[in-house]
């Protein structure tokens, strides 16, 4: 018997099945066009570039040029047998824009998720060329994304994994958890900051006793978290803790900057986030990148390794175990290459640190003086978010069964501003709204997106009240 097919809505396997979601139609500057439910909503802001991409905006014809030389002047090469000019000079750049002695040599691929698998195959192989394969375990952090393939999910922590857990390297000896710096949450009133940060340093210590440092490999966090925690800043202290007990039990350091690095935080102009909490001498041993990177004009990422690393591998085997067929891609890097140089160029990491503060501090102060479901307001230059609380002063998240979150995006939506939101997960993170714009905003911009944030927030709150849940 046949069955008549219904009529599809999508073809797509993404997102919610079968149907048609919010597509985007097109996009000028900060500015997207959205085609929903057949109307095209034009114009709306961006206030978060995606997903922490679009470092330029949206449709930049200087962009097209470079795409255009880049297509025409590369030829595709397999990483293993051939390489390619384009992601020498890529390397080199993000090198030389970082605190002199910090990065070595640097690996492209597609993804921040593939970034991270391949940082975890380095540091792998960086223990098993210095004679010491039993340091295999990674410590990472509760409340932590790296990325959605089965590595990358296995040193995160968050609901989004839980129903790939049977998948994931072992969690109790191999991939192992530490609390996450949370200081809205979790740091106690009778606390400082650096006391709150020594509280987290001993935890890590004590892990690394536990499992022996003999067997630790590495330590793995995001320097200002993402979508799993809401751009909570180290508290003062922390990263510095980490570099310190890495160098004294012989650990690897990685920070994931994916998506708060490569110019979205940098107060100095550059690229990397970690310079707002870091010495050069407390750098991490790798890092890993994307987002940013190729700015949603080409798909690309990618692995930083310093001196330690590149010294232990060209003191053993001289070469890197497998590979991928787009790794170091010739067209990727090329544009890539010719972003990061326009944006260094118009000194867009100086705009977005001082627009993105300017945002910030203008929803603290519109949002935290009045009376509204925001609890807290937090970020650092091109990254902020805002957590929604039932109670300010207990901080008593909402019943996740309100979707608070969800709401609150399609109210933002209606509002016209785009933004990622993230649902609350029990006695553990409220509901977040997290915004990381173009690098190319200008004060106009930021204040309509605080505007268009005001008023959605209000517009939810009064929501909430006649429900009476708030
Ligand atoms: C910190 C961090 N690491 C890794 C990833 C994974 O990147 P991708 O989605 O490009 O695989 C993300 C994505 O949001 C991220 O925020």
């Amino acid at each position: 018997m046949t069955v008549e097919a219904a009529p599809q809505e999508s073809y797509l396997f993404q997102a919610n099945i079968g149907k048609a979601g919010p597509q985007v139609v097109g996009g000028k500057g900060v500015r997207v066009d959205v085609k929903f439910d057949g109307k095209v909503q034009k114009g709306m802001i961006d206030a978060v570039a995606g997903a922490a991409v679009g470092a330029l905006g949206w449709g930049d014809e200087e962009v097209y040029q470079i795409i255009n030389d880049a297509a025409r002047n590369s030829t595709y090469s397999y990483p293993a047998l051939l390489s390619n000019e384009s992601a020498e000079e890529l390397a080199k750049f993000y090198i030389e824009n970082s605190p002199e002695g910090v990065f070595a040599a640097a690996l492209w691929c597609t993804s921040g998720s593939e970034s991270n698998e391949n940082a975890l195959r380095i540091i792998r192989q960086y223990w098993v060329e210095r004679g010491l394969p039993e340091k295999m375990k990674i410590i990472s952090r509760e409340n932590s994304y790296h990325g959605f393939t089965l590595a990358a999910q296995s040193i995160s922590s968050n609901p989004r994994i839980d129903a790939f857990s049977p998948l994931l390297i072992d969690q109790k000896n191999i991939c192992i958890k530490m609390p996450c710096a949370y200081t809205y949450r979790f740091k106690e009133a009778k606390e400082t900051e650096e006391e709150y940060a020594q509280r987290l340093l001993d935890i890590l210590e004590n892990k690394i006793l536990e499992h022996t440092p003999e067997r630790v490999g590495a330590v793995i966090v995001e320097t200002l978290p993402g979508s799993a925690l809401g751009t909570s800043p180290p508290p003062k202290g922390y990263l510095k803790g980490i570099r310190a007990l890495c160098n004294k039990y012989d650990i690897i350091f990685q920070l994931d900057e994916v998506m708060c690095g490569t110019g979205r935080c940098n107060p100095n102009g550059r690229l990397n986030c970690w310079e707002n909490f870091l010495d050069p001498c407390d750098a991490p041993d790798i890092q890993t990148v994307g987002k940013t990177l190729g700015s949603g004009y080409v798909t690309i990422a990618g692995v930083l390794v310093g001196p330690k690393i590149r010294n232990a591998f060209l003191e053993g085997s001289g070469s890197i175990i497998g590979g991928h067929t787009y790794s170091c891609h010739a067209f990727n890097c090329a544009v890539a290459l010719g972003i990061q140089k326009k944006i260094k160029k118009e000194k867009l990491p100086e705009n977005m640190f001082k627009m993105g503060n300017l945002m910030g501090q203008k929803l603290k102060d519109k949002l935290l003086s009045a009376d509204n479901i925001a609890g807290d307001v937090r970020g650092i230059g091109g990254f902020w978010t805002v957590e929604f609380v039932q109670d300010r002063v207990t901080k008593k998240m909402f019943d996740s069964s309100l979707n608070v979150a969800g709401r609150f995006k399609q109210i933002a939506y209606k509002n016209g501003i785009t933004l990622i939101c993230m649902p609350s997960v029990k006695d553990n993170v409220g509901d977040l709204a997290i915004m990381a714009p173009s690098f190319i905003i200008t004060e106009e911009d930021v204040d309509e997106i605080v505007e268009k944030m005001v008023e959605s927030t209000n517009e939810l709150s009064k929501q909430l009240r006649k429900e009476g849940v708030w």
